[in-house]
């Protein structure tokens, strides 16, 4: 009986409280909706599309070239990214590993102005990058990959 109790409090407890999945804020300055990259000569945005011989791991959230990138709630900073090896995409290898919300995820195309530290929901996180000078035509974008490779596209 007593086991019983507990098992359907923990249940309404999580019929109440468990389904708000975690939101992320706005990401981009223009893009007050985090819309997404859908499909251009690239590639699609989405998470598990195709890239060649692999998927997708990350969802693309559409970012001029140059627009302000904001931190979508209270982050920590873990850390600067490489996202590329090649030399001739240099000009976009940057980004930023970050945890809040017991979400950790990186943010891809981001030159930030910090990679440590605290940065609260609407701050300052660093600028978009220019795709266009590496990816002629492509929605330019802030690709968003959780650390562990999950589909991030819930917390949207
Ligand atoms: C991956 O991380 C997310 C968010 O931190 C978490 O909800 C999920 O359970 C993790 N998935 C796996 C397969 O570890
Ligand atoms: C991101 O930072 C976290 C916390 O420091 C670390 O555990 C994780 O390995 C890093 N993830 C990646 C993919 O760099």
């Amino acid at each position: 009986m007593k086991t019983a109790v507990f098992l359907l409090s923990i249940v309404l407890a999580e019929l109440l409280w468990g389904g708000e999945a975690v939101k992320f804020g706005q990401l981009c300055s223009g893009n007050a909706n985090n819309r997404k990259r859908i499909s251009d000569t690239w590639g699609q945005g989405h998470y598990g599309a195709p890239r060649g011989s692999r998927v997708h791991n990350g969802l693309d959230v559409a970012c001029a070239d140059g627009a302000v990138v904001y931190a979508p709630f209270d982050v920590k900073l873990n850390g600067k990214v490489i996202v590329y090896t090649d030399p001739k995409k240099a000009a976009i290898n940057n980004g930023i590993n970050l945890s809040g919300e017991g979400l950790c995820f990186k943010l891809f195309y981001v030159k930030p102005d910090s990679v440590s530290g605290e940065v609260k929901k609407g701050q300052r996180l660093g600028t978009m990058l220019p795709m266009q000078s590496v990816y002629p035509g492509i929605t330019s974008h802030i690709h968003v990959q959780m650390c562990n490779k999950s589909d991030p596209t819930k917390y949207f």
